[in-house]
This record gives structure tokens, sequence and C-alpha cells, in this order.
């Protein structure tokens, strides 16, 4: 990453660590062997393949014997509930989770319901907690599986799973969490957590994508999801993606080493960035428990904006972060989280999620402080001063938009970069765009065609000003951007 970029989105992904690429390479060049083959080249991808699967298991406490490669979070999430939902549904048909569970546990709930399964959705208190309590009155006779995920990936809650796993323990129910937050930031133990089942993603803790792991505890039996030459204790067939599981491996022992260290140093970053941001930019609503919370995750609500444009913004400023609404090509809908945490679906659009690494500095935190207040003032002075309609500027890359907004500013007129409503969106992928108000539209057109910025096309819209917040600024926007049909350009075409 070029060194201007600040990069706060640690919880979508994070950059491989310098220890672990170059314990990769080797696997992508001479240490080829499939690890199944009997030979010296087998064995020696088969003695890394051992050796990562002990370097996992170390992290959380577990045998090698209980660990499972898969492709990722995703597929361990599947892998443990479809797997325990066909391996015991001659015993019941009923699964417990919550409702702030991530999409890759929802989405197999939603499957599983469709194919005779029961599901119990646990709501959740202002914080995101899930109340143990709740779980056990939820229990039944067919209760077959428990799913509560160790920590929220939007707010960074921390769930009581000891709690839990001992309730699920005295009742004799397995119990699955998905730690894929969590794995490296925080103590995991297996033993004290008392699951059955946990989820790991390597990408998540500096390791390479597409690889993840599910512990499957001694004796748990699952159903594979795919089914072929018994690879992984016949639970995920395929030969296995040696170098990336190498990779994973090393990121484990690196993450359970340093653990300690960075837990501190990223939470007192993400402390100081909180209390800067609650400090110096009024109406900011911090998101979550701050008592049991992951060290790197800082959830901030700055209602009546729109958070995709302040991560628009932020990218513009080569800081990059994430916002809480949940954008898809053909809508945007506000965070499933944020809503079950009784958020308002208004303030909900306008929550920014900012994910720290190890990496980060204390520079780093006051440069973004002040480039999310400028921005978060720039916009509400638009929307506040903003005529009834705006003009819409979309351009064929994103960095042009900011060139013409700077250009703009500099003659005086009020320019503002926001993201495009998800409609549009080739992919899921936001363009940038840049709002003017209408008067304004015909001279700003004039200036960027006079300084020879392209522009792809040129829009009116009405009605996301000032008295609009959330939701309906965004329904005016979505019915504007439906009679104009697909933009059909993806920005990194
Ligand atoms: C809590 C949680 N579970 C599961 C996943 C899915 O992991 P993967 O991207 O490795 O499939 C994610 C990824 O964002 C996550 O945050």
């Amino acid at each position: 990453m070029a060194r201007s970029e600040i990069y706060l989105d640690h919880a979508a992904t994070t950059p491989v660590h310098p220890e672990v690429m170059p314990r990769m390479l080797p696997y992508f060049g001479y240490h080829y062997g499939n690890p199944h083959s009997i030979h010296g080249l087998g064995k020696r991808a088969r003695i890394a393949l051992e050796r990562a699967r002990a370097q996992v298991a170390g992290l959380i406490g577990a045998s090698s014997h209980e660990i499972i490669f898969t492709s990722g979070g995703t597929e361990a999430d599947n892998l443990a509930i479809q797997g325990v939902a066909r391996g015991l549904s001659h015993k019941g048909r009923h699964i417990i989770t919550s409702s702030v569970e991530h999409h890759a546990v929802l989405n197999t709930c939603a499957f599983l319901e469709t194919s005779g399964f029961e599901v119990s959705y646990l709501g959740v208190d202002g914080q995101g907690r899930v109340d143990p309590a709740a779980v056990e009155r939820a229990i039944r006779g067919d209760t077959i599986l428990i799913s509560v995920m160790h920590a929220n990936n939007e707010v960074g809650t921390i769930e009581p799973i000891e709690e839990i796993g001992r309730i699920a323990r005295r009742r004799g129910v397995l119990l699955h969490t998905d730690a894929v937050q969590s794995a490296g930031k925080i103590p995991i133990d297996v033993e004290s957590l008392q699951v059955d089942l946990l989820s790991l993603a390597a990408h998540k803790l500096y390791g390479p994508k597409g690889v993840g792991a599910l512990y499957v505890r001694s004796g748990v039996k699952l159903a594979p999801l795919v089914f072929g030459g018994g690879h992984e204790q016949g639970l995920r067939a395929g030969t296995e993606n040696i170098c990336a599981i190498v990779g994973f491996g090393q990121a484990c022992t690196v993450a359970g080493r340093d653990l300690q260290r960075n837990l501190l140093h990223v939470k007192d970053l993400r402390d100081t960035l909180e209390s800067m941001i609650l400090e110096r930019i009024p109406g900011a609503v911090v998101n979550g428990s701050r008592e049991t919370r992951l060290p790197h995750v800082l959830s901030v609500t700055f209602e009546g904006l729109e958070a995709e444009s302040i991560v628009v913004g932020l990218d513009a400023a080569g800081i990059y972060a994430s916002a809480g609404a949940a954008c898809t090509s053909a809508s945007v809908t506000a965070s499933h989280v944020l809503t079950a945490m009784g958020i308002p679906e208004h303030q909900a659009f306008g929550t920014l999620r900012l994910s720290l690494g190890f990496e980060n500095t204390a520079e780093e935190m006051m440069h973004t402080v002040e480039v999310l207040e400028a921005t978060v003032s720039g916009l509400r002075a638009f929307y506040d001063g903003a005529p009834e309609a705006q003009g819409v500027f979309l351009f064929p890359q994103d960095h042009q938009a900011s060139t013409a907004a700077a250009l703009l500013k500099g003659q005086g007129m009020a320019a503002i970069l926001a993201a495009t409503p998800g409609h549009l969106r080739s992919n899921g992928i936001s363009l940038h765009c840049l709002l003017v108000g209408i008067s304004e539209k015909e001279p700003a057109a004039e200036a960027l065609r006079a300084a020879g910025i392209e522009i792809d096309s040129v829009h009116e819209i009405r009605g996301i000003n000032r008295p609009l917040l959330g939701k309906t600024m965004l329904d005016k926007a979505q019915t504007f951007w439906d009679h104009l049909g697909p933009h059909g350009k993806d920005k990194d075409a």
C-alpha cells in the first residue's frame, strides 16, 4: 500500500503479514507435491500441511486432529451448521441462532428452513449482546445446535460464549461459534469457551484469503458438504490448498505470539480515535458494548448523513473504512445488526465502521480525525445549504470525481463527493459521484470541461437535501436512478 494511504478496514480483511508470505512462496514453487502422494515431494507437502494444522490448533487451544481446513469463514460456518443439521436430523430439526450473525450463518439457517428445519433467531440488547438466559429458554427437546458468534463484525461486541457454552453442555446441545473476527485479536480457548465447533478465516488475521478452518471437537459427528476423495477426515474432499494453508498456519503462530502486545496497542489507538471523534464531531454516537468489545473495532453513527458518502470522502483522502449499511447491486438496506440492536434505520444509514490493525499509528489516527471532521462538516454544510435539487456528475474514474470537487471548490462552488446509490452499481462496486446545487450544474459542467476533466454523464436529483434523512433520502435517490436504467460501467474497467 502506498505510504499516504491509511487502512482502517481490518474487519473486512487484513494485509498478509510480512512474516507470512515468505513461508508461502516455496509451496508455489519447488514444494509443489500433493500432500497425499507417498513419495518424497508429497511427504514434504504433507509435513507442511500437518505443521500448519498444529499451528492453527495452537491459537485456539485445540488438538491438531480437530482442525478441518476449508476455503474460509463462510465455508466453515456452512460445514458446521449444515454438517450438524444433516448429521443429526434423526435427533431433531431445531436450531438456535442470533439475529446479529454474519450472513454466512443467517443464510445457511434460512436455507435449512426451506428443507424442514426450524430456526429460532434470538434478539439482542442495545449493545448487540445475546442473553444466555434467552438461549436456555429457546432450547427444546428437538434442538440439535446453537450457533452464536464469538464477536460481531460490525460493532465488535463480544458475546457471552462461555456462559452459553455452559448451558449448551448442561442441556446436551452442540454449540458452534463464528470466531472469524475475534481469532488472533483476543485470546480464545475452546476448552474454556466450551464450544464444539468454531469457525476461523485466515484473511482476518494477516493470513491469505480463501482459506479458513472449522474446529470440530473430538467425537462430534458431522455430515460433509463436499464429497470426493475423503480428505480432511472425509469432511472436506479435495486436495488441500497447501500454499494458503501454510500461510494460515504461520499467521496463527504470529498472531498468538504478538496477541497481547497488539491487543494493547490497537485498543489504545481505537480508544484515542473514539474520544477524538466524540470530542470534535458534534452528534457522533458510538455503537456496541463499551466493556466487552473487540479492541480494534469502532462503529460510529453520524445521524442525518449517509455513511457511504463519508466513506467516499475518506477514500478521496486515501483513508479506507466501511459503511454500516449493506449494499447490494440492487438496493441499499440498513444493517441487520444495527437494526437488531434497536438503532433506527435513518441512524443505521449514517453508521461508519473503522477497524484498526497493529500496523496503524497514532499519527494516522490524528490525520483520520481531521479528515473525518472535515468530511462530515462538509457534507452537513452542503445538505444544510443546498437547494431542493442537485446536479449529479458521474465520472469514468473515481479519482476524477475528487479532482472535479477540488476544482469546483477552488472556484467557489459548493460541491461534495458522494456515493452512487446501490442500484447503479455494477457487481456491488460503488462509483464516486459529485453533487452541486442545481443552479451550479451548468457552470460546473462548463468549468469541468474547460479543465479537461472527462464527465461520464450529468443528471439532476430532487429532494435529497436537509429535511430528508436516511431511508427517505435513499428512497428518493433510488426512484431517480430507477428511471435512469443501468449505468453499465464498472469503476475498475
Ligand atoms: C463474522 C464473520 N463470519 C464469517 C465471515 C466470512 O468469512 P470469509 O470471508 O472468509 O468467507 C466474515 C467475513 O467478513 C465475518 O466477519
